[in-house]
């Protein structure tokens, strides 16, 4: 299959959506990250998406809606606390975990009897689910394990010969995936962090919980609340160590193990804000540390683009884990095997 890469306008929106309502699979930008989008009512159609990603049959995935109406049909209530939430944050980088109807195709849910939903604020994606008529089951558009891809380029060279058309719609300003938010139970659960951060969603739900493997692997026979938490994720080829402490030990550790590395031939490079200065060494710098945002934004093309330059070793500075923070640790923990240097 020929891959057409084209940029996101009226012409190449309509065709995308002409696509999606064909049955085929159309990668598409979302203020987080590209999604690999189809209809999500059509279990042949959603079957692409698992083939075009290598992604494993029992990871659910997240239905896209342009409009609220479209909510309804899609899961059997909507308690409280998702309402206020999504009056409050949709569209935006937010998904909720919401119990599925029986229009929710078991391969969409993986089975299971809850369904994820979100509105994106992407004018392009909103276009695209509208046109096409259809909700549409999106989940980021990487080849399964690896660093989700927040530019068309980045798609393409992950899906290339595997799906007919990429919108391309310039970079993913959030850059990591949308916060999921489980809102089946009493209080809102973060399965995910992402954009929404725990104090946004405590701000209008008064509480809020946080699953406690978004800072740690899943235990030999533990149960997974979200099925993407068993997997490796957002990996690059190198080996990645994060390092997590005050800002001067955490510097002078990640000196000693770039130096030890090069001493033994290897290639590391470090993913630092750019006002810490690590003299010659090389560094992928993100930004400013006064600004985790910046973080967020820079890290799945800073992964990809360390594999590139031929890392072998990414040390990576750690971040406060308040706000989007925490989206970002758990990426980095995630890319390290939650291997976490405490300094
Ligand atoms: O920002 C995003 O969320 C992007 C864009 C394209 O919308 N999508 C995305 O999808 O990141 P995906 O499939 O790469 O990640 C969805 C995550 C997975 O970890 C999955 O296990 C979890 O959400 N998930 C989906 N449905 C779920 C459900 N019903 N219950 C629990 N977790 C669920
Ligand atoms: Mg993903």
């Amino acid at each position: 299959m020929q891959t057409k890469l084209c940029m996101a306008n009226a012409r190449s929106i309509a065709q995308g959506a002409k696509w999606i309502r064909a049955g085929e699979v159309v990668a598409f930008p979302t203020e987080t990250v590209y999604g690999l989008g189809a209809d999500a009512l059509n279990p042949i159609a959603v079957h692409k998406i698992f083939d075009a990603k290598g992604r494993p049959a029992d990871n659910p995935l997240i239905v896209h809606i342009a409009e609220e109406e479209e909510l309804p049909a899609l899961v059997t209530a909507v308690p409280d606390m998702a309402k206020k939430l999504m009056k409050a944050y949709w569209p935006g980088p937010m998904t909720l975990i919401f119990p599925k109807s029986d229009d929710i195709p078991d391969i969409v849910s993986a089975g299971g009897e809850t369904v994820g939903v979100r509105m994106p604020q992407s004018a392009v994606a909103r276009a695209l689910i509208t046109q096409a008529g259809c909700p549409i089951a999106a989940p980021s558009a990487n080849r399964s394990g690896s660093p989700s891809p927040t530019t068309a380029q980045r798609v393409l060279e992950d899906m290339n010969g595997r799906i007919p058309l990429i919108l391309d719609g310039g970079e993913s300003l959030v850059g990591v995936e949308s916060t999921v938010i489980d809102v089946t139970g009493t209080v809102p659960i973060i399965l995910r962090p992402g954009g929404i951060t725990p104090e946004m969603v405590a701000q209008v739900c008064g509480e809020v919980q946080i699953d406690a493997h978004v800072m740690r692997p899943l235990e030999e026979g533990e149960a997974a609340r979200s099925p993407g938490m068993k997997y490796k994720h957002y990996a690059p080829r190198a080996s990645v160590i994060v390092f997590d402490g005050e800002a001067a030990a955490v510097q002078r550790a990640i000196c000693a193990r770039y130096d030890a590395a090069k001493q033994h031939g290897q290639a590391p490079m470090i993913f630092a804000p750019r006002e810490h200065d690590y003299g010659t060494r090389t560094v992928y710098a993100w930004g400013s540390a006064s600004h985790p945002e910046e973080a967020a934004a820079a890290l799945f093309e800073a992964l990809r683009q360390m594999d590139d330059e031929g890392a072998d070793i990414i040390l990576a500075e750690g971040v406060d884990k308040t706000g989007i923070g925490l989206a970002v640790m758990n990426r980095l923990g995630r890319a390290a095997g939650f291997q976490i240097e405490r300094v």
